[in-house]
């Protein structure tokens, strides 16, 4: 499913509907195929200690992204989930402004700021429409959202809007030529969830995501995660220069850097 055509106004609101009751059916990160990846209760300590540890096995390449964004600059997290990136980015000095489209995720994640005393701002707010003005953050944010919108193309539009002159997006939208595209057509197994198709899973090509991101100035774009612990054993036993160089070319993470 791609986002070329203009999407309806009365499409994109039934849609958007549709999108969040799936994920608040679906919380994020708590089951990867059906598997429980925490016995805690949510919004534990125990439940975000289990998901985290999971996720950074898992997700190698995300702590690094992160890590090289600019401590104490502004960032607004778009579909942040349970919040794991939006706690790490907030302890890596970055001020951190996080929306997500259920409400749900937002509780979870704001729960574990408050008990920590840890400063952010959140909100429930479709990508799509922002409340925000513009030229407003030093850093956009979204890992794994904007191929799940009724509209991702308004959503890019909305990132480059809300950043100001020379500000960066960091964005990971899904690879469609990569092994998991093949391995999941092949096997005609649904993304997100074993059990449930997800709404909206739109994947790209590198020429798309360039086009796509048209409007920034400067555009960069790198391929990561070729499988994760989803494939079993696999992931851990395949030696990490092999596992380097078939995500390069194969992997599901485009992961786009891109300055307006
Ligand atoms: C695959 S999860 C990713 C969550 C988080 N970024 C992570 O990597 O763990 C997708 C998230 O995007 C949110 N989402 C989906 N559509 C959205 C929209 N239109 N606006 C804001 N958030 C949205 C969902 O509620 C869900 O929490």
């Amino acid at each position: 499913m791609k986002n070329i055509e203009p999407v309806a106004p009365e499409v994109k609101a039934g849609l958007t509907r549709n999108i969040q009751d799936f994920w608040t059916r679906r919380v994020n990160a708590e089951h990867i195929m059906g598997k429980a990846m925490t016995t805690h209760a949510r919004g534990d300590d125990a439940y975000f200690q289990d998901l985290e540890t999971q996720r950074y096995r898992s997700h190698r390449h995300l702590l690094p992204w992160i890590a090289a964004m600019t401590p104490g600059k502004t960032v607004l997290e778009i579909g942040s989930g349970v919040g794991l990136d939006t706690f790490t980015m907030a302890q890596h000095g970055l001020q951190v402004i996080a929306a997500d489209l259920t409400e749900v995720a937002v509780k979870t994640a704001q729960q574990r700021f408050l008990r920590h005393a840890i400063p952010a701002d959140f909100l429930v707010a479709d990508a799509c429409h922002l409340p925000f003005p513009d030229n407003h953050f030093d850093y956009v944010y979204s890992f794994g959202v904007l191929h799940h919108v009724a509209d991702t193309e308004a959503s890019i539009r909305e990132v480059h809007r809300l950043l100001k002159p020379g500000g960066q997006a960091r964005i990971m939208l899904y690879h469609r030529h990569s092994l998991n595209e093949g391995v999941h057509r092949l096997l005609k197994v649904p993304f997100e969830d074993r059990d449930e198709l997800c709404p909206v899973v739109r994947r790209f090509t590198v020429a798309e995501v360039r086009g796509l991101f048209g409007e920034f100035s400067h555009t960069e774009v790198s391929i990561e995660y070729v499988y994760g612990e989803g494939y079993g054993r696999l992931f851990a036993l395949t030696p990490r220069w092999l596992y380097d160089g078939l995500s390069r070319r194969w992997g599901w993470h485009l992961m786009i850097a891109a300055t307006k």
